[in-house]
């Protein structure tokens, strides 16, 4: 055996990966990460209430949808495909749960992986694209870049590149300021599936932030009146969901790989600084979204195993990269969670097993008039989006 074998076995050991059928020296084929989610207690008791109770909208149809935004009151649904086309899909006239997309796309945002996105208060589609960076949809169809670079004038990494814009939250104040994510200074690849349409595959960015270690995310403002991007914080593993406190005195951000979510101070004493709102969560932390009750909805696409957590140490992430390639692969699991501004987890909503639902990267809300939420999820990986309607007296 060569040193690399050894190497790649003891790798696969750690990480508890299936050999059989392995040609040890060639590709290792890993089938899931084996172990189950730790930190499953407490407020994260596990439950199948995403599982009994979800809709599976558009399969097929809508292909890794990341983000879904609801409009007009509920009756209609924007979503941008992996293909970056944008669609609508409508709600029937006597079922306002039972949703149609439309015929065609009504926009195609060209060569682009776009990920969160939200209407600014000019009816601006603003969305995050890994390629390009921050791009506006306008009202008339037009595809206007706004920013691909830092500014000169940014007290952090002036006039870098902004590599993976993430995702974003617009503030309600006149400024109208863009905060958004850039979730790590690694490009994404292209993929051209087989017998598909090619699009732009973030995932293999993802997997080498995991691999190499790289905290270079950062949280970026960007002012509209000027067209100026400040860097306001960097260094996270993975940078990715973003929402303002309902006063806007703090913008949360998730770090994917730290299983965290942040706040950056915008107001107050702490005004400048971060401190953390949750952390050690069950599973990666992908976008968030602020509640209508000042609270955050908060996508966590895949559990944090046993396996997910010794990626912190630098020898087995070592072992990974130069013994690679071994071919990570999340345990499919569908879970969403909402969090006070304090940190309280008021509500954890699972598919333990990915049964029906599964990879879920957001999480949209929508007051229905009877008083109850009915909450939209996007997937960046799976070929549906999905909605379920609950009781959320949580606050
Ligand atoms: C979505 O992907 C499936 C294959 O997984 C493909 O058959 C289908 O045509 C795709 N949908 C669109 C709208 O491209
Ligand atoms: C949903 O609405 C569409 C068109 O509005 C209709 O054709 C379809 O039968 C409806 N489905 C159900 C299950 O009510
Ligand atoms: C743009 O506006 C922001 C927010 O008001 C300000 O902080 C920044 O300095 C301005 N940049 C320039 C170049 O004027």
């Amino acid at each position: 055996m060569k040193p690399t074998h050894v190497l790649a076995c003891l790798a696969a050991f750690l990480f508890g990966l299936e050999l059989s059928h392995v040609n040890i020296g060639s590709v290792l084929h890993v089938q899931d990460f084996p172990a189950p989610s730790l930190g499953l207690v407490g407020p994260f008791a596990p439950n199948e209430i995403l599982k009994d109770n979800v809709h599976i909208l558009f399969k097929y149809k809508i292909n890794g949808s990341e983000t879904t935004n609801v409009e007009d009151g509920g009756q209609s649904l924007l979503l941008i495909d992996k293909y970056a086309e944008a669609w609508h899909a409508y709600s029937s006239e006597d079922d306002d749960s039972n949703y149609s997309l439309a015929d065609k796309p009504f926009a195609n945002l060209g060569a682009a992986r776009p990920l969160g996105f939200m209407k600014d208060a000019h009816g601006n589609v603003i969305v995050c694209d890994t390629n390009q960076g921050l791009v506006s949809l306008e009202p008339d169809g037009r595809v206007v870049l706004l920013a691909s670079r830092v500014s000169a004038s940014s007290p952090i990494d002036p006039d870098s590149y902004i590599q993976f814009a993430n995702n974003l939250d617009i503030s309600q104040s006149a400024e109208g300021t863009i905060f958004f994510t850039d979730s790590v200074q690694l490009p994404a690849a292209v993929e051209h599936a087989p017998g598909e349409r090619p699009y732009f595959e973030p995932m293999s960015t993802v997997m080498d932030t995991l691999v190499t270690g790289s905290k270079t995310g950062r949280l970026l403002a960007f002012y509209p009146q000027n067209g100026t991007v400040h860097v306001l914080a960097k260094g996270f593993w993975f940078a990715n969901g973003v929402a303002l406190s309902g006063d806007e005195s703090f913008v949360a951000v998730a770090e994917t790989a730290g299983f965290r979510i942040h706040r950056f101070w915008l107001k107050g004493p702490k005004a400048g600084t971060m401190d953390i709102l949750i952390e050690r969560l069950p599973g990666f932390v992908d976008n968030m979204v602020r509640a209508a009750d000042g609270s955050f909805w908060v996508a966590l696409p895949a559990p944090r195993t046993m396996q997910a957590y010794l990626l912190k140490s630098k020898i087995l992430r070592a072992l990974l990269r130069y013994v690679s390639p071994i071919q990570l692969r999340a345990a499919p699991w569908g879970a969403i969670m909402k969090v006070s501004p304090d940190g309280e987890v008021l509500r954890f909503l699972m598919d333990t097993k990915g049964s029906r639902v599964s990879s879920i990267t957001d999480v949209q809300e929508h007051k229905l008039a009877d008083g109850r939420t009915r909450l939209f999820m996007g997937s960046l990986l799976q070929p549906y989006v999905s909605c379920i309607d609950i009781q959320d007296d949580a606050r």
